[in-house]
């Protein structure tokens, strides 16, 4: 039988990134150095990592039929992803970002646009052959609907033995009240700083303390801190940590968080501790900041 596979639920999207030798102002011409098209979205990049990791994977989000799916369905492939349940809405607009990419103080404005295509639901999450993975991974975005998958997990686990059971992880990254009814589901939760200061918390070791009634019976509570490394607690109650790896120079952070979550699964999934599994994860994403994109970061 082949390996199985982690699955990677979330939002792809293109970023669209123009590079500029000084800021935009208003009412004026101003010419980009170069531009170029880039696959983006949280659970996307992540999926990216875990294939430069060697895992097998697979990503599940929405795409609108276009030349820019096109390219996002050729660039997955392309990073040996697999992609059959992606779920395609025609008529919808494709979620794209315009990124203005400032070379000379390395700042980054988004724009963000097109949100209006619906995310995968519970009823397209019916139609996945669930014998093929070991581990799904989500992206929060629609809590009521992907409580609604997880129970669909949850009732497969419960038809299976032991070791065909699948783990689930979660990562809640934006501050919305509606999402935090995620924290009791799955056996490993990412939690961003920005939800953890949504709380008010100042640092990933009070985050993990303070939310961890929040998760169901046993499960892991992770919470990166940027350049503060990240700490994790478990049902035993010690809190972990691992400092961060900075690189030389901070080349670029976004999807920085993408790759540590990659990591983290890996390594846990691969059997090793939390703690291993925290220092692997900021390991990678301080490599990872030391490079555009993700070349030569494994
Ligand atoms: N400036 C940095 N220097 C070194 N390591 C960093 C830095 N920023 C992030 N990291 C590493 O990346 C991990 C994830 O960080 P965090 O999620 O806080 O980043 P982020 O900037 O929010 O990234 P993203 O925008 O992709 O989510 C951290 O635990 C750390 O290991
Ligand atoms: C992805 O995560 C980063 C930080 O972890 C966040 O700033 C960004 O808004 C997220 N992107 C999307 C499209 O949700
Ligand atoms: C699901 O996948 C397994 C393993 O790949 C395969 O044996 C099985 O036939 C598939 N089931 C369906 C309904 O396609
Ligand atoms: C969640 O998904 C359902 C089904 O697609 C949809 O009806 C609902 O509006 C969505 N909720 C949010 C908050 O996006
Ligand atoms: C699936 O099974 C695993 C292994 O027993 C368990 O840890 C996990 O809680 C189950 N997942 C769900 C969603 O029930
Ligand atoms: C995804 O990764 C790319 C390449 O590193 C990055 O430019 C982009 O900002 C990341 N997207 C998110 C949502 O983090």
């Amino acid at each position: 039988m082949e390996e199985k596979r982690i699955l990677c639920i979330g939002l792809v999207c293109l970023d669209i990134i123009n590079v500029v030798d000084r800021y935009p102002e208003e009412d004026s011409d101003t010419r980009c150095l170069s531009q170029r098209w880039q696959r983006g979205g949280n659970a996307s990049n992540s999926s990216t990592v875990l294939s430069l990791l060697g895992v097998p994977c697979s990503f599940m989000g929405s795409l609108a039929p276009s030349r820019v799916a096109d390219f996002i369905l050729d660039d997955l492939q392309r990073y040996n992803i697999e992609i059959n349940h992606t779920i395609l809405h025609p008529g919808c607009d494709f979620p794209a970002s315009i990124v203005i990419s400032n070379v000379s103080n390395g700042s980054r404005t988004i724009l963000h646009m097109n949100r209006n295509l619906p995310d995968v639901t519970a009823e397209d999450f019916e139609k996945v052959n669930l014998s093929n993975y070991k581990w799904i991974h989500w992206e929060a975005r629609n809590a009521s609907e992907q409580v609604k998958m997880i129970q669909q997990v949850e009732h497969y686990n419960a038809s299976v033995s032991s070791d065909q059971k699948i783990t689930i992880s979660v990562e809640i990254e934006k501050p919305r009240e509606d999402l935090y009814q995620m924290f009791s589901y799955g056996e490993v939760v990412f939690v961003s700083k920005e939800v953890a200061r949504d709380f008010g918390y100042e640092s990933a070791c009070a985050a993990v303390k303070g939310l961890y009634s929040r998760v169901k019976k046993g499960a892991y509570l992770i919470c990166p801190w940027a350049d503060k490394g990240a700490d994790a607690v478990g049902p035993d109650g010690i809190i972990v940590h691992s400092d961060a790896f900075s690189p030389e120079v901070v080349v670029d952070t976004l999807g920085a968080g993408d790759t540590f979550n990659a990591c983290v699964i890996c390594a846990l999934s691969r059997g090793q501790s939390l703690q291993e599994a925290l220092v692997f994860g900021c390991q990678i994403a301080g490599k990872k900041c030391g490079v555009h994109g993700y070349d030569g970061i494994v």
